[in-house]
């Protein structure tokens, strides 16, 4: 079946960046990309700097993004944010499961369906992320690990299942310049797809964007973007430089 997913590439920006570095960024992304809109664009900023970022791409063609939230809308839970409160800002997109929640911050399988539910609830798109430890991957579970997280992780979606984005993003790539071949990438998309089908059939696993991160730079991306079941990036290093990201979301379009 021929890919007619849209593109989309997300910016992770991790916890860098001032107010003012981060309006900064978003400047110049904007002025890199122009009018693009034949790929879907994301930034995630820190929570801090959400109002600025917002406010700058409004009359743009990007879209704002969080990098967790909590699952209950409201009430004492000190320290966290809502769903309704990313809403508020304007937000479109949350990462989810990233796997540094997963591994300082003890995110299951089962707080990350929370989350999810909570982030369509709230009219949120969330952007959930899977992969595999390096040692996974050598003793050979990496589907069986992606398999698990997939289904706990969407588990009771229903039809809402096609309102998530998924990100595979291997553990041993993220941070480390180390990147999945454009094979290794598309074999564990693939599977991935095939476990969505079984959970929530043909058009519906068809219609799901599941992005690749882990060390994506404009020098990768064009290869990994045109494997047949690679719909984007989720981007953490290169999203902190104007012109590699702006490199990597033109790879997409030439793609
Ligand atoms: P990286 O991070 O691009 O720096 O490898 C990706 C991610 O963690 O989302």
């Amino acid at each position: 079946m021929s890919k007619n997913r849209k593109i989309i590439i997300a910016g992770n920006w991790k916890m860098n960046k001032s107010i003012a570095e981060a309006e900064e960024l978003t400047r110049n992304i904007t002025m890199e990309l122009g009018e693009t809109s034949e790929v879907d664009v994301v930034v995630c900023p820190t929570f801090t700097a959400l109002k600025s970022v917002g406010d700058i791409i409004t009359n743009t063609t990007v879209k704002l993004g969080a990098q967790n939230m909590h699952w209950e809308a409201e009430g004492a839970y000190t320290g966290e944010i809502s769903a309704s409160m990313l809403r508020d800002l304007y937000c479109h997109y949350v990462i989810l499961g990233h796997s540094e929640r997963r591994t300082y911050f003890g995110e299951t399988d089962e707080i990350v369906n929370n989350k999810v539910k909570a982030a369509i609830a709230a009219n949120l798109k969330p952007i959930v992320c899977v992969g595999e430890s390096l040692e996974q991957r050598e003793s050979d579970q990496t589907k069986d690990v992606i398999k698990g997280q997939i289904e706990k992780s969407l588990a009771g979606l229903g039809e809402n299942l096609d309102k998530v984005i998924i990100a595979y993003e291997p553990i041993w790539a993220i941070g480390t310049g180390l990147t999945a071949s454009p094979e290794q990438a598309q074999d564990v998309h693939a599977y991935i797809r095939s476990i969505l089908e079984e959970m929530g059939g043909t058009d519906i696993a068809q219609s799901i964007r599941i992005q690749y991160g882990g060390s994506m730079k404009p020098a990768n991306a064009e290869e990994l973007l045109s494997q047949p079941d690679i719909d984007g990036g989720l981007i953490g290093g290169a999203a902190l430089d104007a012109s590699s990201f702006a490199g990597i979301v033109n790879a997409g379009i030439q793609k």
